[in-house]
């Protein structure tokens, strides 16, 4: 959320990413700016500019994960998006520009779930009514004939099944739905809908006709189609599109991932022609430029990008001088040392150990960790990754999956529900491998 103070947000980070104290602040930061410049007179919030970041580091240490989290974190629509995904202008692949219809996307979305939960309570009382319209069907003649008598006791049978509807009574009693399939673009041309002009796709979804099934289902399962039925009717489409735009110009933010792959001098031949031509391409939008979604014109002069790379056989200065400075904030991310990994081992929410003691308790296997086995496999995950290829925290998964081989696979057979796993298992389990380096190259 945008009132949360750059320290909060530090502090939400700090429950799933270990270390990297630089970049979470500096994105705590970025993410605070949008809401002080919200505050300032109207003149002035115009000539704000987001102050961009760009995240340098290693692979595997916590760039894309601080976006992911500060993504659900943040009330802002975000998105992530790969450079490499796009090339430029004209060549097969994605189009720049679509990063911010994508950003739009989500901002419908997100608005829409608002808009929803705040028509929840009058949708509610109408899928309660249409649910009863449904459990008691209408007599012969539509029950327009009926005399007063009759109409008293049809009125006294609603009720009470109301009240059986409320206690939950009626849940698994099979209705059946009208529901409408509305059909897409790229539902119905696949690649080719996706690759379609947005105005075009636009058009070519008006024209397809909706489909309309009659389908069975339970009262449980239909309350949540009706809902949604309901709630459309409720909510005003036009207002959630304009409410998105704004919000995607106002709060937005593009997470720019492996920036770095789409850094380098321009290339005299082959197919890297794209690569500065992306580059260009995404010097309007960074800058700010309008672009055209089929919900209308989108300003993205104030919306963030966040940018992360190894730059490992790039530079940031191998970036286009334009671009290097839409992104004035930098921060490096540090290599992980042997106690980040014992810590990231243990400390994050859904940490690893937790994850795969949470997977094994599902077969009713308890799984305890030993101290010095974490410390163990953070030993043989820095070894390993200083000796071969450093590829970050990625290298404790590999070493978890291993060192649990034989337990995952044996785990609903096991006669002993309760494993410890300690360093001596660790090593059984790992020792050779660790040993030859040849084999570890394959298998760690
Ligand atoms: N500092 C950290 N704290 C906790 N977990 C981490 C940390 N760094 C990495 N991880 C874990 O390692 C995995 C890979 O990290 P991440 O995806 O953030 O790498 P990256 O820095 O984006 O690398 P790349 O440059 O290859 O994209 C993630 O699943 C994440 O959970
Ligand atoms: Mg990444």
């Amino acid at each position: 959320m945008e009132h949360l103070t750059p320290k909060e947000i530090v502090a939400q980070l700090d429950k799933y990413i270990v270390g990297q104290a630089d970049a979470k602040r500096a994105v705590a930061v970025a993410v605070r700016n949008r809401w002080r410049r919200q505050q300032l007179p109207e003149d002035m919030r115009q000539d704000v500019a987001p102050k961009n970041i760009l995240m340098i580091g290693p692979t595997g240490v916590g760039k894309t994960e601080i976006a992911r989290r500060l993504a659900t974190l943040t009330g802002a629509p975000f998105i992530k998006v790969e450079a490499t995904k796009y090339t430029e202008v004209g060549y097969h692949g994605r189009d720049v520009e679509s990063m911010i219809r994508d950003l739009l996307d989500s901002a419908i979305a997100l608005v829409r779930e608002e808009m929803t939960e705040s028509v929840k309570t009058s949708a509610e009382a109408q899928v309660e009514e249409r649910l009863l319209d449904h459990l008691l069907p209408k007599s012969e003649d539509g029950g327009s004939f009926l005399d007063d008598e009759s109409a008293a006791r049809r009125k006294r049978t609603r009720e009470k099944m109301r009240e059986q509807l409320r206690a939950g009574e009626l849940e698994e009693r099979p209705i059946e739905l009208q529901v409408e399939q509305r059909a897409t673009a790229i539902g119905m041309f696949g690649q080719a809908g996706m690759e379609m002009d947005v105005e075009l796709q636009s058009m070519v979804e008006k024209m397809l006709p909706s489909k309309r099934d009659t389908r069975r289902m339970s009262v449980h399962d239909a309350r949540k189609v009706l809902l949604g039925q309901e709630a459309e009717k409720l909510i005003d489409k036009e207002k959630i599109h304009r409410t998105a735009i704004e919000r995607v110009e106002q709060s937005g933010i593009v997470f720019l991932d492996e920036i770095d792959k789409i850094a380098g001098p321009e290339s005299k031949h082959g197919p890297d022609v794209s690569r500065q031509g992306v580059q260009r391409d995404l010097l309007p939008i960074v800058e700010g430029s309008t672009v055209m979604t089929k919900y209308g014109p989108v300003k993205t002069d104030h919306i963030l990008f966040i940018a992360a790379g190894a730059f490992h056989s790039s530079k940031p200065s191998d970036l286009m001088p334009e671009l290097q400075g839409r992104f004035p904030i930098r921060v490096e991310l540090q290599d992980l040392s042997h106690a980040d990994f014992v810590r990231i081992l243990r400390e994050p929410r859904n940490s690893l150990t937790k994850q795969q003691a949470a997977l094994l308790g599902a077969e009713g296997v308890e799984v305890e960790f030993a101290d010095d086995a974490v410390e163990e496999m953070a030993r043989i995950a820095y070894d390993v990754n200083r000796r071969d290829q450093n590829i970050g925290a990625r290298r404790l998964y590999t070493i978890l999956e291993k060192v649990f081989e034989t337990i995952s696979f044996e785990a609903p057979d096991l006669p002993e529900k309760k494993v410890r796993i300690t360093a001596a298992y660790v090593k059984e389990r790992l020792g050779d491998v660790v040993k030859d380096e040849d084999l570890s190259k394959f298998i760690l």
